[in-house]
């Protein structure tokens, strides 16, 4: 505690028979031994330890900057420098609201305006049709796997479809075993989960409320390059793209519902965004719990609850960014780009490295590989973290390495990796 003069070190007190606050300096909640005379004590607010000297923040901001390395985790992950910096200089005081995003009601206009423009910006980015709702929800896209069979079928006895590309697939169907009657359309696990079949082979129920996929399986490195149509006239498609949402255009309107955990491409964990189409939307089955019953959260435009404001914020800086960008035609060049250079080194390794992935459904977000001397696998870890490259350590359940090369990944950061992986096998091979 230090003596100040700063407003903030007012606290508002309301007087006895006044009904309005008055500001007003005075004295810290202690008691004092009543022969001392009354003296008060101001108290230091953040905003004096804030006010520093300007270069040693520079100083400090730059320092900060030498600090941060290429991360290649699959989620949390690497987000956009730009929307980090300007998230920080908004942390302490949204611009006219005199507080944080994070202490604002979700019920005011400061919080109102924020999430609409988000919704405005992923509207434009993913140019989504007019009949769809977008909500931003919490519980992952775990919760997603129980939701969908809760609204989309109408009985636990309905028949829906799943097509099990890689581990996300594979949960979402044992969830959805609790809720309907889902059915494996196709398995890739007997071949370790490496391909995604023709969608000839697909064998689906004519009378499936739903076919899911997982767009893009963030554990095996396998993504869709297009997308299968349900043989039910009367079915949607359902995707969980939380490992490639916003990372190229998709025609939103071939699917019934899309959702995405955040904490990939577009955010921090805790905001889950479900895109649905409005017909599908008030069905839920009577046992679904409010916080999954997407009508509610429809009608209530995603404030039925307390949202997860600030991660909602950082999602809306995060569109901001994509848009500036050029939108998602811009940042799927990029993308592609930098998924070409990693698999062409992968590729042209001769065997050194490999990439268990079948070339047309590779993953332009995750790249898993593996080293032919498995034994060196810890040794490239450690080596790429010593260069500031870090988290390439592959899933638990299929071993080797993995890249994560998210929106937010610039081209550097892959080029590194590349020099690193050239390097690394000359002085191994
Ligand atoms: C494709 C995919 N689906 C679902 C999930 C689960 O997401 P959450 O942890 O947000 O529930 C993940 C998490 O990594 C994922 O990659």
């Amino acid at each position: 505690m230090s003596i100040s003069t700063s407003p903030h070190s007012h606290f508002l007190l309301r007087k006895q028979n006044q009904n309005h606050f008055v500001p007003k300096t005075v004295s810290a909640p202690v008691s004092l031994p009543s022969s001392r005379p009354f003296r008060p004590i101001k108290i230091k607010c953040a905003t004096q330890i804030q006010t520093q000297d300007p270069h040693a923040a520079r100083a400090q901001a730059q320092a900060h900057a030498q600090e941060r390395v290429f991360n290649f985790a699959a989620g949390p992950a690497i987000l956009p420098e730009s929307v980090l910096l300007r998230a920080q200089s908004e942390l302490y005081v949204w611009p006219g609201s005199g507080m944080s995003v994070m202490e604002m009601s979700h019920r005011g206009k400061e919080f109102k305006s924020i999430i609409e423009k988000a919704e405005s910006d992923l509207r434009t980015l993913l140019q989504i049709p007019p009949e769809y709702s977008v909500l931003f929800l919490q519980g992952g896209a775990t919760s997603q796997f129980a939701a969908l069979p809760l609204n989309l079928c109408a009985a636990a006895t309905d028949p829906v479809d799943y097509v099990v590309t890689g581990s996300w697939s594979d949960k979402a169907f044992k969830e959805a075993q609790k809720f309907c009657k889902p059915n494996v359309v196709w398995s890739g696990k007997a071949e370790k989960y490496t391909k995604i079949p023709p969608f000839g082979e697909l064998k689906q129920n004519p009378d499936a409320k739903y076919l899911h996929i997982c767009a893009n399986e963030t554990i095996h490195g396998v993504e869709f390059k297009n997308y299968p149509t349900p043989k039910n006239p009367n079915g949607v498609l359902v995707a969980d793209m939380s490992s490639n949402f916003c990372s190229k255009p998709v025609d939103v309107s071939k699917f019934g519902v899309i959702y995405a955990g955040a904490q990939k491409n577009v955010g921090p964990s805790g905001v889950t965004i479900v895109i649905i189409r409005n017909d599908l939307i008030g069905h839920a089955q009577g046992l679904t719990p409010v916080m999954f019953d997407y009508k509610i959260h429809a009608e209530n435009n995603s404030l039925y609850n307390t949202p997860p404001c600030y991660g909602i914020y950082m999602c809306g800086l995060v569109f901001e960014d994509l848009l500036e960008q050029g939108g998602l035609v811009e940042v799927e060049k990029k993308n592609q780009k930098k998924a070409e250079i990693l698999y062409n080194a992968i590729d042209g390794s001769n065997g050194f490295y490999k990439s268990p992935v079948e070339k047309s459904v590779r993953s332009l977000m995750n790249v898993p590989f593996t080293l032919e001397k498995s034994e060196l696998e810890g040794e490239f870890i450690k080596e790429a973290a010593k260069e500031k490259m870090v988290q390439l350590k592959g899933h638990r359940s299929v071993g080797g390495m993995r890249a994560s090369i998210y929106n937010a990944m610039p081209l550097a950061g892959v080029q590194k990796l590349v020099a690193f992986m050239k390097d690394f096998q000359a002085r191994h091979a």
